[in-house]
Order: structure tokens, then sequence, then C-alpha cells
């Protein structure tokens, strides 16, 4: 096990904001993470767990010990007619996992296909697209405390699941580390395709029954050309929620903009797409110097070169007070700010 100084964070980032950490090293298992845990001179550093870091927009350098968790390893660990669990070690790359599925017809999680990050990040905003989410198939998860070491496994019911929210991002938050990921995926999949596009492009194809292969990959085709690629343009996927609003404050915007689109909520709210009220503020496209808003999905802010953190959160800062201005509703960042 290996501390770097002072070590930048440009590659570690899909944003590619050029920061640096005190400390950084790389975890393979949970020996190494106890091992670390247990040095007396880490005992009160700051510590912050990496997985991916596709959904981490950094403004400054980290003054604290940066653990980057690769732990690796997909295995299913128990298995009936019906079910399979899978266990995933949290380094792994939650789309690499996504793929083990489909290849072995094991639904549950295909339509979160190309998703970027690890499986250890999944459970912390319980990810989500086209009408699926992580706790649908979550089963549960082992981690480690970092102020004790102590080892703990969390149930579905304790992590606390909602809309991109759980414990791990909030109580938890910089307190855990996930090691350990079990999904129960299904061996007769049953399909989710009613979200829009995928319902149209599945017609195409002109079949009865649908696979969860045919699933993935129209969803893969969607995301490669509406999201742009990481590797290519610096960006950490949607940087807003989706905001829920009362039903009597949609009323009165859908007076004055019929074609508001929503999504109904279980609990009484509406669900309304931030990528729409930040295009209707005329952001879509738009470009100021090194940063910008994607031009195929308003709710994507991207870092055209050499960006920094500072850059990007002026930009979210003035969509945040047109939205305001425009629809009286208030953005919440999706991404986490350091
Ligand atoms: N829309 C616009 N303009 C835009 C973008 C969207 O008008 O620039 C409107 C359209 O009416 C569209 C609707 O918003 O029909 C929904 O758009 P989309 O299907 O692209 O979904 P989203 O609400 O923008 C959410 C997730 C995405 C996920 C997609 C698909 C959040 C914050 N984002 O986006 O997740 O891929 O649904 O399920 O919930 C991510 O978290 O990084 C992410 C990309």
């Amino acid at each position: 096990m290996k501390i770097e100084k002072n070590k930048s964070l440009k590659n570690n980032n899909t944003f590619g904001i050029d920061v640096r950490a005190r400390e950084y090293v790389e975890i393979y298992d949970e020996e190494d993470l106890k091992q670390l845990l247990s040095l007396s001179e880490l005992k009160d550093e700051p510590k912050l767990v990496l997985g991916g870091g596709s959904n981490i927009l950094f403004t400054q350098d980290y003054n604290g010990i940066v653990i980057k968790n690769s732990i690796p390893g997909i295995k299913i660990i128990f298995e009936n007619e019906k079910h399979c669990l899978v266990k995933t070690g949290a380094g792994v790359i939650w789309n690499d996992l996504v793929l083990f599925a489909v290849e072995k017809n094991l639904g549950g999680i295909e339509n979160l296909i190309a998703i970027p990050g690890t499986v250890g990040a999944a459970p912390v905003q319980n990810i989500g697209a086209y009408g699926e989410e992580l706790q649908n198939t979550f089963h549960s998860l082992k981690g480690i405390f970092l102020d004790s070491g102590k080892e703990i496994v969390f149930e579905k019911e304790e992590c606390k699941f909602g809309y991109r929210e759980s414990i791990f991002k909030n109580e938890l938050k910089e307190k855990f580390i996930i090691t350990y990921v079990i999904l129960e995926l299904y061996k007769n999949p049953q399909p989710v395709f009613n979200y829009g596009p995928i319902k149209n492009e599945l017609d195409k194809l002109n079949k009865e029954i649908f696979s969860i292969k045919d699933i993935s990959d129209i969803i893969a085709k969607i995301r490669n050309e509406k999201l742009p690629d990481p590797t290519a343009i610096g960006n950490a996927g949607s940087f807003f929620q989706n905001p829920e609003i009362d039903k009597e404050q949609f009323l009165e915007l859908k007076k004055e903009h019929p074609e508001i689109p929503c999504f109904t909520t279980p609990h009484d709210k509406v669900k309304i797409p931030a990528g729409w009220l930040i295009e209707k503020c005329g952001w879509k496209g738009k470009r100021i110097q090194n940063v910008g808003v994607h031009e195929e999905q308003a709710l994507v802010l991207v870092n055209y070169g050499n960006a920094t953190g500072a850059n990007i959160l002026s930009l979210a800062q003035e969509i945040k007070i047109s939205v305001i201005k425009t629809f009286g509703i208030e953005l919440t960042e999706e991404v986490n700010i350091y």
C-alpha cells in the first residue's frame, strides 16, 4: 500500500478538474483498508472515498487523504430457480457488472447500462435511469466505518434509499466506505421499457418478445447520443436533480407553459425535468469561455478544457438564479461539491 503525497486528482474526476490531494492511496481489499485505518497519523485526517469520480466537482485542493476504492471481483454467491445473488467488489466499474448480468441473462439492472462510476458509488446516490433504480435489485452491502475500522452489513431497509438519496450520502457521508455490494438479479427477467424513447426504439425492432440485451443495447445507444463521453469532454452527467413541486404550483406553471413535461411521484408531488427548465431559460448549448451547458442535454454541464471547479460552480449559480427568476423553482445539485 503506497501513500502518495500532493497527488493530482485530474484523472480521478470525470470533470477533469486539476486539484491536488494532500495524500492519496488506492486500496484493493478490506485488509488494505483496515491497515490504513489503523495508522495513528491518519486518525484525525479528513478522508474522502473516491470511486470513478463521476459525480463530484472539486472546487479546491483536498486537505486530507483520498482513498481510491479499487476492490475487485464479481461472484454469484447464491442461486435458486428464480434468483441469483451477485456479490461485487466496490471498485468494479458499474458498467462491467451490467455487462456481466446481461451476458448471463440476469435481469434487473439492464436499464442502468453505461452509467459511469463504480459499483461502490451506485448505492450512495441510488443510481437510476429509464424507469429503474438500483434499490429495486439491491440486497445488501458490506462496509467499514472510517473512524473505528468496524465492519458492518447494511440491509436494504437500513439504506434509506430515495430518489438519488441514501444514508451514505447523508448521515454516513465521509464516515463509511462500502467494500462489497450484493444485488438480487432475476433469472426470468421482466424488462421495464415504458419510458418513452425506449418503447419507440423497441417498436422499430418488430419483435414480440424483447430480451434484456435488446433493451440494454437501445439504452446504451440513447445515452451515447445524448450524453457527452467524459473521456472526450469533462462532465459528471446530470449536474442537478429533477425538482419536485406541489401540484398547485405545477398547475399554475402549466397555465403559462402548457407543454411543460412532468413525472408523477408516489408522494403527491410532481417531478419536472430540470433539463427542460434550464433549456427554457435559454442555456442549452451555451458556452462561456471553457465551461458550458451540453447541446443535447441541458442537465449536463461541461468542461471544454482547463476549467476550474469555481468556473463550473459559477455557471451553475447563474443557471440556478435564472430558473428561480423564471419558474420560482430552486434547483439542487446532484453532484457532490468539494
Ligand atoms: N428535457 C428538455 N431539455 C433537455 C433535457 C431534457 O426539454 O435539455 C426534457 C424532455 O422533455 C425530456 C425530459 O426532459 O423528455 C426527460 O429527459 P431525459 O429522458 O433525458 O431525462 P432527465 O430527466 O433529463 C434523468 C436522469 C438521468 C437519466 C435519465 C434517463 C436525473 C437528475 N437525471 O434525466 O441520469 O439518464 O433521466 O432515465 O434524474 C445522471 O444521473 O447523471 C443521469 C444522466
